[in-house]
C-alpha cells in the first residue's frame, strides 16, 4: 500500500532526510560526536525561536512534558496563575496546572474567538504570577496575538508561559523580541520530526526568579537540565539517555529549517494555507477563526449542513488512504481540521486531498 496522505494537525510525515537519521545504526548519547550534534541542536533552536539570549533545553518527551517541565520548575503549590482558555489546549493547560495545585483563573472566550484581552486586564488586577496562553490553538484554527497579552501581563509583573506546539518552525514567533518568558513546543508539527521532543525555551527573567535549591523533583526540573549542560558539557549534556535516532532526527528536522530559513518557511506555509483555506471555503467549508486570527498551520473549517464530519472523516481515510481529523472537545461533530504544517505545507500535497475530498463529496 502506498504511503498514507497524513493530513492531521500533527504528527506530519517525516521529510525523507529527518527519517533517514532513524534508520541510522544507534550511537551513543554522550562523546564526542554527540556533544558537537547537541551543541548544534541547540544554536538552531535558538535560531528557530529567534531567541539568542534565552536558555533552550531539548526536554525528551511530548509536547506536555514542555509544560510540565516549565510549570514544576517556576511555579509553586498556590501560584495564582492566569490562564487564556479559548479551545481544547487552552482548557488543557488549565488542567495540567492544576495536577501541580496551582491556583488556576481561567478567562474564556468562545471557541474560534481570540483571547478577550479585556477580561484579562480585569483578572490581573489582582496579582498574579504568569499568565499562560496557547500562540496557536489547534482545536480552533486560532493564532492568536502575543504583543498585546505579553504587554498586559508584563504591565502587572506577570510572567507570559506559550504553548508554541503547533505554531513553532511554521508561524513568526520572535521570542526574545516580544518579551515573552518562557514558551515549549513539539518535535512532530511544523518541525515534522518524529513526536518525543519538547523544545523548551526561558528568558532570563523567568529563570533568575527561582532559586534551585527551591526546585523539587528532578528529570522536569529545568535546572537538573542546566547543570548537566555545564558540568557534563564534555561527554554528556543531558541528565539522562535520550534516543540517538530521535535526536539526530529531531537535529536534522532543525537544520532544514536553517536551510530553508524562517522568513521563507514562514511564507510557505502562509501561502499554502491560503491555498487550502479558499479551495476549502469555496466547497463551502468555511473557517472557524475569523480572517485576522485565522491559522496558517491548521484549517479548522465547518462542513456543509449535508456532510457528517465524522463519515467524510472515516470514508477519507478508508477510501482515499487520507488521514485528516475531526473537531475536538465543543466543536466535535461540528467541524474538520486539516494541517499545513512543515512538509504538509506544499501544493501538491494541498491538490491530492482537495481531489479526494471532491470524490467524497
Ligand atoms: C496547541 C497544542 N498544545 C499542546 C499539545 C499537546 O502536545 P503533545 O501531544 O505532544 O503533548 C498539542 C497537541 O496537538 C497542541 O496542538
Amino acid at each position: 500500500m502506498s504511503a498514507p496522505l497524513l493530513l492531521v494537525p500533527g504528527p506530519v510525515p517525516l521529510h525523507p532526510q529527518v527519517a533517514e537519521e532513524l534508520a541510522k545504526p544507534a550511537l551513543p548519547h554522550y562523546g564526542d560526536a554527540w556533544v558537537k550534534a547537541y551543541g548544534e541542536a541547540l544554536e538552531l533552536l535558538r535560531y528557530t525561536w529567534e531567541a539568542p539570549k534565552a536558555r533552550h533545553f531539548p526536554v525528551v518527551g511530548p509536547g506536555h512534558a514542555g509544560l510540565e517541565a516549565l510549570a514544576h520548575t517556576f511555579l509553586r503549590r498556590g501560584d495564582r496563575v492566569v490562564v487564556i482558555e479559548n479551545g481544547f489546549f487552552g482548557e488543557r493547560a488549565a488542567e495540567v496546572l492544576r495536577a501541580h495545585h496551582v491556583d488556576v483563573d481561567p478567562v474564556a472566550s468562545t471557541w474560534g474567538a481570540g483571547p478577550d484581552v479585556d477580561r484579562l486586564r480585569l483578572a490581573l488586577r489582582r496579582p498574579a504570577k504568569a499568565v499562560v496562553m496557547v500562540h496557536n490553538e489547534t482545536s480552533t484554527g486560532v493564532t492568536s496575538p502575543l504583543e498585546p497579552i505579553v504587554e498586559v501581563a508584563h504591565e502587572r509583573d506577570a510572567f507570559v508561559l506559550v504553548d508554541a506546539v503547533s505554531s513553532f518552525g511554521g508561524l513568526p514567533l520572535p521570542f526574545d523580541r516580544l518579551g515573552i518568558d518562557g514558551a515549549f513546543a513539539a518535535s512532530q508539527k511544523c518541525l515534522a520530526a518524529p513526536a518525543g521532543i519538547a523544545p523548551v525555551a526561558v528568558a532570563g527573567s523567568l529563570w533568575e526568579s527561582v532559586r534551585p535549591e527551591d526546585v523539587e523533583g528532578w528529570y522536569f526540573n529545568l535546572f537538573t537540565w542546566d547543570r548537566f549542560a555545564r558540568e557534563w558539557a564534555e561527554w554528556h549534556p543531558t541528565p539522562t539517555t535520550v534516543s540517538s535516532n530521535l535526536f539526530y532526527a529531531f537535529a536534522r528536522a532543525l537544520h532544514l529549517v536553517k536551510e530553508e530559513g524562517l522568513p521563507g518557511r514562514v511564507a510557505r506555509h502562509a501561502k499554502m494555507a491560503k491555498r487550502l483555506r479558499d479551495e476549502l471555503s469555496r466547497r463551502g467549508f468555511p473557517p472557524v477563526a475569523p480572517p485576522d486570527l485565522v491559522s496558517n498551520t491548521v484549517a479548522c473549517v465547518t462542513v456543509p449542513r449535508a456532510v457528517d464530519p465524522s463519515a467524510l472523516v472515516r470514508r477519507l481515510r478508508d477510501e482515499h488512504n487520507t488521514y485528516i481529523s475531526g473537531g475536538l472537545g465543543s466543536l466535535r461533530g461540528k467541524t474538520i481540521r486539516v494541517g499545513t504544517m512543515g512538509t504538509q505545507a506544499q501544493p501538491d500535497i494541498i491538490d491530492r486531498f482537495l481531489g479526494a475530498l471532491d470524490a467524497c463529496l
